[in-house]
């Protein structure tokens, strides 16, 4: 399982609420149960506290049981192995109520270490995770220390496995340990405590310095001191890095959720992002290794999941059109199992809001392994894949905390038109003033939420399946809005190229169902057009998103500013995210928590 793991050891000041403030910053990643546990040094007594469903159901049982003590571990869980259940949920406990272990990811061997060590030790769960803590109770019983047996649990772990475990014995109160593979797990440094987090943003309220484990590392963490060794047991030594987030920019403020909220810092992402990649004499700034080595390419790919594999799509138009460099685009999951065959000299461009999708992961390690060169486009600094590949370059977006992605797609297209036009000898276009003005008018479309409300009441909330269609560009961003629709208001919908539709999908199509053509691109604007009528005549309610150049009497639709049709997507897709944030309120769900989805994918 994974999601949310926190953990605090002082000094001074009561670790508890410092915890469950952690877990309420964390529960944009979606989660199914979440518990606590605080090794109480004055009666002895240790306080395990577990809760199937919301952190403010565990804060109150918290709250009851009168929970004291200066360290403890605390975890959101989203399942994997086992339902969500009291008994499922973390911290998960050693037979001798010794040891307690919180884990995000997924040990794929745990049955056969199961049957093979512990077939006298009696379980209380179905997880992963209880296996590993009753392996370092049973490795301790037999004489190992804590560290050599959490070194020794880690050891058999089988090597697709995916572990950030931070585990307490009771019998050392002030001390924390983690070990880490695949799931990101950092240190957080403070004056008289230190903290562990899986994810930054819960613990800027302590401390904005944090140091990376790496894979296959243990991490020793005591209120004054941090150490950590590597897979041979060697101290080694890690200066910290500084989190530049704002622990405001993670607060919702007046919004009622995160993503109407993201949705309207856009402007501002495209506006920060023109800030720290355009130079006061409109340079770009990009090193120039980075495009000395994209350049020397034969071939980018362009490697994603979800959201991000939507921007790549329209990215990998921009390089072709402006760069001329062949382009593909490519599903990380996939990829990372069914290569094609790759060209002479390829680059790779990662994209990732969170920079911790294992999936993509997958594939950068492949990379590297290959010897090929990469940059991340992510929003989260010091992230995996920030991390691990030749180059790097920031999103600017801040904190994206709703599950369903909105300005990271637009960050993600904006910088791979500032990369591509960086790579191009094109200068028949002012991209700085092109974005700038993108940021404008997409301030123009979210003020207007108000028509968005209307067409998503009237023709999406009732709705059980819709479709988006378009060609070319409007093609990919009728994936992304398609996405975006199903993700939050659970409406089965599809994003088409709507010269496919006739080739089988029209068969769907009958009275009433909601057909929304994009027609931003010139050259297929009038076929997409002829698409439309084919559904209208069986029934379908069509609506348009165009542009004013392409707009005709009668649309029933919204007309965008005019744009280069490359840079389109940026205006298209913001319509498509607020009729699915309005869908998702009309059919009063909750719009940043989706059903079954987590915010950052760390398992494949
Ligand atoms: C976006 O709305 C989705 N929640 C999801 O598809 C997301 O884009 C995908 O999991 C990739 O995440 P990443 O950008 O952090 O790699």
């Amino acid at each position: 399982m994974y999601c949310g793991i926190v953990g605090y050891t002082g000094l001074n000041y009561q670790s508890a609420p410092i915890l469950l403030k952690g877990l309420q910053k964390l529960e944009y990643r979606g989660y199914d149960s979440a518990g606590i546990f605080v090794p109480d040094v004055a009666d002895n007594m240790d306080q395990l506290v577990k809760e199937k469903g919301r952190v403010s159901e565990l804060v109150d049982l918290v709250d009851r049981s009168d929970v004291s003590g200066t360290a403890g571990i605390a975890h959101t869980r989203w399942a994997t192995h086992g339902v969500p259940s009291v008994e499922n949920a973390h911290p998960q406990m050693s037979a001798n109520e010794r040891f307690y272990l919180v884990h995000n990811g997924v040990i794929e061997n745990y049955l056969e270490l199961k049957h093979k060590y512990l077939t006298d030790v009696p379980f209380v769960s179905d997880t992963d995770t209880e296996v590993a803590v009753q392996l370092v109770a049973k490795f301790v019983e037999d004489g190992l220390t804590t560290f050599e047996a959490l070194q020794k649990m880690t050891s058999l772990l089988a090597d697709n496995s995916a572990y950030g475990f931070l585990l307490m014995d009771d019998q050392e109160p002030d001390t924390m340990y983690v070990a880490k593979r695949k799931s990101p797990l950092l240190i957080g440094i403070g004056e008289d405590f230190n903290v562990v987090t899986s994810d930054a943003l819960a613990m800027l309220d302590e401390t904005h310095d944090f140091i990376e484990l790496n894979d296959n590392e243990i991490g020793v963490i005591k209120p004054e001191s941090v150490r950590l060794f590597n897979r041979e047991g060697e101290e080694i030594s890690r200066e910290p890095f500084h989190v530049d987030i704002d622990a405001s920019e993670t607060d919702k403020g007046t919004y009622e959720y995160y993503m109407l909220k993201e949705i309207d810092e856009q402007p501002v992402a495209i506006r920060r992002m023109l800030d720290k990649y355009f130079g006061e004499t409109g340079e770009i700034l990009i090193g120039d290794q980075i495009l000395n080595d994209i350049k020397a390419a034969d071939r980018i790919y362009i490697v994603a999941a979800g959201t991000s594999y939507h921007s790549g799509l329209i990215g990998a138009r921009m390089f072709e059109s402006w760069s001329g460099i062949p382009t593909e685009v490519h599903v990380s999951s996939e990829f990372a199992y069914e290569q094609p065959l790759l060209s002479e000299n390829p680059f790779f461009i990662f994209l990732s809001q969170s920079g911790e999708t294992a999936d993509s992961r997958e594939v950068l390690q492949n990379v590297n392994r290959a010897g090929f060169k990469s940059l991340t486009m992510t929003n989260v600094e010091k992230s995996t894949l920030w991390r691990e590949a030749t180059y790097a370059l920031p999103l600017m977006a801040g904190p994206e905390i709703a599950v369903a992605s909105t300005k990271a797609y637009i960050a993600q297209v904006t910088l791979q038109a500032i990369l591509a036009y960086a790579l191009s000898d094109r200068i028949d276009l002012d991209l700085e003033q092109e974005l700038s003005k993108i940021a404008v008018d997409i301030q123009a479309i979210v003020d207007d939420k108000a028509v968005f409300e209307k067409v998503a009441n009237e023709l999406l909330v009732p709705a059980h399946s819709a479709f988006y269609i378009g060609r070319g560009a409007d093609a990919d961003v009728s994936l992304e809005a398609a996405l975006k629709l199903k993700e939050i208001s659970y409406v089965q919908a599809e994003g088409f190229p709507a010269g496919e539709l006739k080739h089988g999908t029209l068969a769907l199509i009958e009275d009433g169902t909601p057909v929304i053509a994009l027609m931003t691109q010139p050259k297929t604007a009038g076929l997409v057009r002829g698409n439309i009528a084919e559904t209208q005549a069986r029934g379908a309610e069509a609506y348009t998103i165009t542009t004013k150049a392409l707009a005709e009497p009668g649309d029933t639709g919204y007309v965008l500013p005019d744009v280069d049709p490359l840079l389109a997507p940026l205006l298209s897709v913001v319509p498509t995210q607020l009729l699915a944030y309005y869908t998702s309120l009309g059919r009063g769900l909750d719009v940043d928590h989706p059903r079954n989805l987590a915010k950052s994918v760390t398992v494949q």
